[in-house]
């Protein structure tokens, strides 16, 4: 019993200062287990009288279950500290600043040709597109450009070979598009697109820059179609107070052909360096499609008729956003890039 007593003693002590769960595993399989100082006095049972040994078994007993019961609460004891101690090394401290995941933008002229097919999607027209390497036939020859024009020159189109050439214009697109509807009517089209002309590149010149087309063929289309579709756009595109006006030009697909200027956003049409005191800018090139062009497509001119015009998304987007050199577009310098994002 004495013996006991010390045990209990000793083996509670022990519980008592244990530091980690190891250390307290070690203990239970010493205490509880069947090789401990209890199991080693339970033999000793044996050399009792034995009207002693109840006493002495329930006795036994007693202090198992007594440094069972300390065990358990030390090991809550330790997993409660535990946990503390977890919590503070990974604590969080919600009060830095965290990294703003970064975005990528769209490209300005991705920006411009969006917000033009968009106006257009909403005036029922569709969107068409065609090949950059595209066949002399659809990029001259069905826009009514003869064998012996200059605008075929070496000097002016990349040719691949005799027949193939990068295209020079949307027009390409324009010559395809009414093929495939003919003799369907109406052709209402927007056609964007990269085009290519042997141009040495400067701040206003590009050996690659991208235009966007216009194309609508109906009964009765008439010029004052064209002027309200092209007020339309210039409104959208420039402001509310934008007016435009015609002045004559020449092209080989549209009779008559127009150029076409907006009163300049900048100085209210006062006049200013952005359009060189004379109040307008140009900003694209238009007019009557030619009755060869829709001859050649297979539409009868005389049942039909239709207007067309070409912008140049650069520079659309170079007078809009303010930019003095077409290269920006084409040098990918993020800080260019990054003024454009619409999504922060
Ligand atoms: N294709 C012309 C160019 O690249 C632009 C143009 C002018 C397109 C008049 C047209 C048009 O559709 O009617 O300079």
């Amino acid at each position: 019993m004495e013996k006991l007593e010390m045990i209990q003693q000793e083996g509670l002590s022990k519980i008592h200062a244990c530091a980690n769960a190891s250390e307290l595993q070690q203990l239970r399989v010493l205490y509880l287990g069947k090789k401990g100082p209890v199991q080693e006095v339970m033999k000793t049972m044996k050399d009792l009288p034995a009207e002693e040994r109840p006493a002495f078994g329930q006795q036994v007993n007693a202090v198992k279950s007594l440094l069972a019961e300390a065990i358990e609460k030390k090991r809550a004891e330790l997993e409660q500290k535990e946990m503390l101690e977890k919590m503070e090394e990974e604590k969080i401290d919600i009060t830095l600043s965290g990294y703003r995941p970064s975005l990528g933008t769209l490209h300005p002229l991705t920006v411009v040709q969006q917000e033009i097919e968009d106006l257009f999607i909403g005036l029922g027209y569709t969107i068409a597109e065609g090949p950059e390497v595209e066949l002399d036939l659809y990029n001259f020859e069905r826009a009514n450009i003869p064998q012996d024009h200059p605008a075929r020159d070496m000097q002016d189109t990349f040719y691949i070979n005799a027949e193939e050439l990068l295209r020079t214009h949307t027009t390409a697109i324009q010559t395809r598009q009414l093929e495939a509807y003919a003799p369907k009517l109406p052709v209402k089209v927007i056609c964007p697109g990269k085009v290519y002309r042997r141009d040495d590149d400067d701040a206003t010149h590009s050996h690659q820059f991208t235009q966007i087309e216009g194309l609508v063929v109906g009964e009765h289309i008439t010029m004052s179609d064209l002027k309200g579709t092209l007020e339309f756009m210039a409104k959208k595109m420039f402001g509310e107070a934008r007016e435009i006006r015609f002045r004559p030009s020449y092209f080989q697909f549209t009779e008559p052909s127009v150029e076409v200027d907006v009163s300049c956003h900048i100085c209210n049409g006062k006049g200013c360096s952005v359009c060189k005191g004379t109040g307008w800018i140009e900003i694209l090139g238009s007019g009557m499609v030619h009755p060869n062009v829709l001859k050649m497509a297979g539409y009868d001119p005389e049942k039909c008729s239709g207007f067309a015009f070409g912008v140049g998304i650069e520079r659309v987007a170079m007078l809009k956003y303010g930019i003095d050199d077409i290269r920006h577009f084409y040098t990918n310098d993020i800080r260019f890039l990054k003024t454009f994002t619409r999504f922060e």
